[in-house]
């Protein structure tokens, strides 16, 4: 039988890019809903972005653009990187749709009726960058716990939900239910909040004072609190209660969060949904999740992420360089659900190499070259030995390890489980040597024992491995001849007799830095850099010029760089990214000339440091030696930003 799941990211606000912050969450919501889907169940996957309030507000005002033009400017960036990850979304939310105001506004309605809602006056200690108000104990010295800036003294009448008659519930039924906030660590700091009174939500802001948000609709001098807009895409999404699709999902409705957005998600969620059940004439816990999974912080480099020290990884960027799969496999291996973790380049393609392009891309060359080689001879496979039942014992724990891991959201505990099988394998691959079986015929029937149990091992791989990495699951199984959709259901060793028709697949993950095309690349750079070895005619390969990204992008800003005669600072958009790019030209054009105008640059150079600004790429321009004209390349048509240059 089927099962349904239902699993949702937060709604990831539209006055930021995506980052790999925002990257990590959603390519965790895709892996577990394609194990999920793998499985046999019915997984519906809920993104979006939120794209009211203040923070929006503001820095569309700093833009200089309408908050609704830059939530569709920045809503469809997130949208493009999420396509460019290959995530598949069920659906994809906006706060500013008409299916969601209007669940917002009926849901309003319903507490407004049932007397959940009331009108108080309130004054406290605001930060505008958390749109908050803060309590005297969580202040640190006058400011805001999280951003270190001032808070601001507001005093106005505001509408209130009676969330302090919830909290009682709220701790019964935390204790009742050991993991309906996971892993524990946050269970136990939500249990913590709830130590102190828990106050009433303030849940409106006067139209004076913010106009960027949904109306009440018993009172349209004001609009709604951002979060409480936000939490209900939750259930928007599903047209809300009452819509099949809502009576379909909702019961087995999961969310993925990271710490920072743990109180609203843990405490003024489940108090919403208790005052909505209760309204409806229902239980209190009739509406509420059945888990939120909480996860900790990515740091880059052991620094926090952040604007001001410029290091904010954008979300697609590693996809790029190293290809999606070994980004999902880095973020989902490295990371421990529920701790912070450190991103780097260095570790991402120390991972690469060793558990990809060694362990796994390996295993998967060493097989289907064996099987490749020797299957035109293939007999009857001889008797099963110690050694294919240690194999099929592997698999099996493998499994078990698995799905007990993708249960409790431990991706790097399924992943680790399927390593430890693919150790085995290789080590069965050393033991039995098959080369030299193949060299004695009377062994043939062991040989052949030994390659369909290879084969089985590299089928069952494809299988399993297809939530983590995708596209090198999917090449997997079309090497030995998959032509049907996989189930998980299927990964079982042991069951196959005959030997299906294999294709050799090597370099399924190529090792970055060592490689052959990588050396000649180094060698032919070298020569260049030889006086000795410019003759004006080097050749490369087309391979070698494959390897260098050529992209359209598009200017968006430009300055000059402090204290530098020729340096501009552009800032450009890439279709799913924007980069900053410094370019040696500002003799030969004023920043203005280039605001707009569509260049060409080189997307995967090596990042380097000019004058103190970090330059993520070059922008392309002809120049002569004697006049010292210049001329930055531009399109002869139009193409959009991120289009391919070959
Ligand atoms: N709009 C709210 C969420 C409303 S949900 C009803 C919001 N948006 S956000 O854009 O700030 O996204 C926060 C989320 O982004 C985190 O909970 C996490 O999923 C992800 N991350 C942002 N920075 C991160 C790291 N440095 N590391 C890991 N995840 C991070 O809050």
């Amino acid at each position: 039988m089927s099962g349904i799941f239902y699993l949702t990211t937060p709604i990831y606000y539209v006055n930021d890019a995506p980052h790999l912050g925002h990257a990590y969450t959603t390519i965790l919501a895709d892996t577990m809903t394609r194990y999920r889907r793998l499985a046999g169940d019915d997984a519906y996957f809920l993104t979006g972005t939120d794209e009211h309030g203040d923070k929006v507000a503001q820095s569309a005002a700093r833009a200089g653009m309408s908050p609704q033009a830059q939530a569709d400017r920045n809503s469809a960036e997130f949208r493009r990187a999420w396509d460019a990850l290959g995530l598949r979304y069920s659906d994809y939310i906006r706060t500013t749709e008409e299916r969601h105001t209007k669940v917002v506004q009926a849901i309003l309605g319903q507490l407004w009726d049932a007397g959940e809602i009331y009108l108080g006056k309130y004054g406290g200690h605001y930060c505008y960058g958390c749109e908050r108000f803060y309590t005297d104990k969580e202040i640190v010295d006058g400011k805001c716990p999280d951003h270190l800036t001032p808070l601001t003294w507001i005093e106005e009448e505001n509408y209130f939900f009676r969330m302090s008659t919830y909290q009682s519930w709220l701790i019964d039924t935390i204790q009742g239910r050991p993991d309906l906030v996971r892993p524990e660590r946050y269970r136990n700091e939500v249990l913590g909040f709830l130590r102190d009174p828990l106050l009433d939500l303030s849940i409106s802001r006067p139209r004076t004072r913010l106009e960027w948000g949904i109306p009440l609709p018993f009172d349209d001098k004001y609009v709604t609190y951002v979060w409480f807009d936000a939490l209900i895409n939750y259930l928007s999404a599903l047209g809300g209660p009452g819509d099949p699709r809502f009576e379909k999902y909702w019961p087995a409705c999961q969310h993925m969060i990271a710490k920072d957005i743990l109180k609203p998600h843990a405490i003024y969620w489940p108090c919403m949904l208790a005052a909505l059940a209760t309204a409806h004439g229902k239980p209190r816990e009739a509406y509420l999740y059945q888990h939120l999974n909480v996860h900790g912080y990515w740091t880059i480099e052991g620094q926090k992420m952040s604007k001001s020290l410029g290091n904010v990884f954008p979300a697609v960027a590693p996809a790029e360089k190293y290809g999606v799969d070994a980004y999902r496999y880095f973020v989902l291996r490295e990371m421990v659900f529920g701790l912070d973790a450190d991103f780097s380049e260095g570790a991402m393609v120390g991972r690469l190499n060793a558990d990809l392009a060694n362990d796994l891309g390996n295993l998967v060359a060493r097989a289907t070259t064996l099987i490749a080689s020797y299957a035109a001879e293939a007999a009857a496979p001889g008797p099963v030995t110690a050694d294919e039942e240690s194999v099929v014992r592997a698999a099996a724990e493998a499994r078990r390890g698995l799905d007990e891991a993708m249960g409790e959201f431990a991706f790097q505990r399924g992943l680790a489980a399927i390593w430890e099988l693919i150790g085995a394998l290789n080590r069965y691959v050393d033991a039995t040597q098959p080369w030299a079986l193949a060299k004695k015929p009377a062994e043939r029937p062991r040989l052949d024992r030994v390659l369909v149990t290879l084969a089985d091992a590299v089928g069952y791989l494809g299988i399993v491995l297809d939530p983590f990495v995708p596209e090198a699951a999917a090449k997997i199984r079309t090497a030995i001849g998959g032509t049907t959709p996989p189930r998980l259901a299927d990964a079982v060793l042991g069951r196959l007799e005959r030997l299906p028709a294999v294709q050799k697949l090597s370099g399924l993950f190529p090792r970055v830095g060592d490689s052959k095309s990588d050396k000649e690349a180094r060698k032919a750079v070298a020569a260049m850099d030889t006086p000795a070895g410019v003759d004006g005619h080097q050749r490369i390969t087309i391979d070698e010029f494959s390897r260098i990204q050529l992209r359209v992008a598009e200017v968006i800003a430009a300055e000059a760089v402090a204290k530098s005669k020729k340096l501009l600072k552009l800032t450009v958009s890439l279709g799913s990214e924007q980069r900053t790019i410094v370019a040696g030209i500002a003799q030969h054009y004023a920043p203005a000339d280039l605001v707009g105008k569509k260049v060409v640059v080189v997307a995967n150079l090596e990042p380097a440091t000019l004058m103190g600004v970090q330059s993520q790429g070059m922008v392309l321009a002809g120049s002569t030696e004697g006049d010292g004209a210049l001329a930055v390349l531009t399109l002869d048509r139009d193409l959009p930003p991120g289009a391919r240059v070959r």
